[in-house]
């Protein structure tokens, strides 16, 4: 196994998209960010360096960070952000993951720009686990371009208490692609020889959007998501929300004349709420040495594909049920800890002398899981507070229940949601324990799919369903056989998911939405995993330069 020394300097960076220039807050210069690659089993150093005025901290989305809390990222959870011209070195081992993750800011807004891939290949000798092998590989990263400042765009939010405004465009590899003019120069290519196999490595670092995409011509085989391998499946169209990964293969097997569009477009369930209504391209080329659609030029645009409605949840659905494990899976059993989670949107009743940007002109938004809107700490961060027993940043009575049952078909839906309490609360797991959460989305204020994620896990996702989750018949229809394993779930709208982990890595690990504007409106909370006994079973002692509030 290898060490892997780098070094990302956070800094402002003038960029021109949508045909007007940009200071933004780049690594090293680069949008995306630079592409980590490493095998599993090698070691990263990774030292950021703060040149920007923001505060800044950088998350490895998905890595576990067995033991290593310290260098998961996320700003007042394991570290206090890294300031203006301060600096801190990550540090940590990837142990039994191998497809793509990414790492992003873990900082207000900062992730719009500040983000890039991360590929773990197996070990040296070992191939991958599908029958065709690929000779290219492509990481594909999907995002939301704004005009706007997106740090200016959530504060202007947090300020009226209204939902932000929407991304400007979708890219791919930071760029938006042939539909625009001004960016069709610098359209994403994949190319390849007639025959060829590509591994293309989808992420979806969106900040507030699932995305659905699809080939023209070409059909997807899914073999990884997330960094788990998945039993291959073939499809049309994937649908990635926020933080997940979606490994495919594509065999170039179509006429090489042709160019073809990839495309990725939102999938949104709210209802008369704005959203990026855009679709971002990338183009394959065959390298064929015959005359293509590009040299004849505009005359012959590339082939377009079939892109689902923007509110096809069924497509959405019919996708997420494909991806299963590869192998009968060992389910971690029996339950110590049942946990059944609402998540959703709420809305505080307006304080006098309060901007009141929410529905109804006398609410704001807000966000809750059990009706807890969480507050990320200030003075201290929660692993830092934890470690060392310092009272008064959180307390660890986060309900396993909602306080109030949750019922759709309810008369008046469950009233008492509408008014979450704002607080710092964990919840206590014994190392070892085996944790099941029902996931149940409330769709109170707006009907809407929320991928949450777990920081320092991968789960497996027993089940999926629509309406209210009921614990006799949905056990009865749990995958207990090779239920897929992933970090971060969509959790279907107007509907329900359980998933299940073996609390077996000690620290504190934030779950949230990995719709941005919704972790900022406190749809969150975070896990106290005590220590174990056994000498591998405890936390390490923090860096020295861990940066301090
Ligand atoms: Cu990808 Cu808490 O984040």
């Amino acid at each position: 196994a290898e060490v892997h020394e780098h070094e990302f300097i956070v800094q402002e960076t003038p960029v021109t998209r949508l045909c007007k220039e940009h200071n933004i807050i780049t690594v090293n210069g680069q949008f995306p960010g630079p592409t980590l690659e490493v095998r599993e089993g090698d070691t990263l150093v990774i030292n950021v360096v703060n040149h920007a005025q923001y505060n800044v901290s950088i998350h490895w989305h998905g890595i576990r960070q067995f033991r290593t809390g310290w260098a998961d990222g996320p700003e007042f959870v394991t570290q206090c952000p890294i300031k203006p011209g301060g600096s801190y070195k990550y540090k940590f081992t990837i142990e039994g993951q191998e497809g793509t993750l990414w790492w992003h800011a873990h900082s207000s807004w900062l992730r719009a720009t500040v983000y890039g891939a991360l590929i773990i290949r197996p070990r040296e000798g070992k191939p991958y686990p599908f029958d065709k092998k690929p000779s290219r590989e492509f990481p594909i990263l999907l995002g939301e371009w704004w005009d706007a400042n997106p740090i200016d765009v959530i504060r202007e939010a947090q300020r009226t208490g209204a939902a932000p405004n929407v991304s400007d465009a979708f890219t791919v590899n930071g760029q938006p692609g042939d539909l625009y003019n001004c960016s069709r120069q610098d359209t994403t290519a994949i190319s390849g020889k007639p025959g060829e196999t590509a591994l293309l490595r989808f992420v979806n670092s969106a900040l507030n959007h699932e995305l659905f995409v699809s080939i023209a011509a070409h059909r997807m085989t899914v073999v990884g998501v997330d960094a788990s391998y998945t039993k291959p499946f073939t499809t049309d169209v994937l649908m990635i929300a926020p933080g997940q990964t979606t490994d495919v293969l594509v065999t170039m097997d179509q006429p090489p004349a042709t160019r073809y569009y990839v495309a990725a477009r939102g999938y949104v369930t709210t209802q008369g709420v704005p959203f990026d209504n855009t679709t971002t391209t990338a183009v394959i080329e065959y390298d064929c040495g015959c005359a293509t659609t590009k040299e004849l030029g505009p005359v012959i645009p590339p082939a377009f594909p079939a892109l689902p409605a923007f509110n096809d949840t069924g497509a959405a659905t019919a996708f997420a049920r494909g991806i299963k494990s590869p192998n009968k899976v060992e389910i971690p059993s029996p339950v110590d800890e049942n946990l059944f989670l609402t998540v959703g949107l709420g809305l505080f009743n307006c304080e006098p002398g309060q901007l009141c940007g929410g529905p109804n002109n006398n609410t704001r938004f807000t966000a809750s899981m059990n009706n807890v809107s969480f507050v990320f700490p200030n003075t201290d961060s929660l692993l830092h507070a934890h470690y060392y027993d310092i009272p008064g940043v959180f307390t660890t009575d986060f309900p396993a229940y909602p306080p109030v049952q949750f019922d759709y078909t309810a008369q008046n839906v469950s009233r008492g949601l509408w008014q979450p309490v704002p607080a710092t609360k964990l919840y206590k797991l014994r190392f070892g324990s085996v944790v099941q959460i029902v996931l149940q989305d409330t769709s109170i204020v707006s009907p809407e799919n929320h991928p949450i994620h777990i920081h320092g896990y991968d789960f497996l996702i027993l089940a999926e369903g629509f309406g209210n989750y009921d614990a006799e018949k949905d056990a009865q229809k749990f995958n207990l056989e090779n239920p897929p394993q992933r970090n971060t779930v969509a959790v279907p709208v107007n509907g329900w998911a359980v998933i299940r982990f073996r609390a077996d890595n000690p620290g504190v690990w934030l779950m949230h939405c990995h719709l941005d504007v919704h972790i900022t409106w406190g749809l969150a909370m975070a896990f106290l995993v005590e220590d174990g006994y056994g000498e591998l079973e405890t936390l390490q002692a923090p860096p020295v330069d861990l940066p301090m509030c």
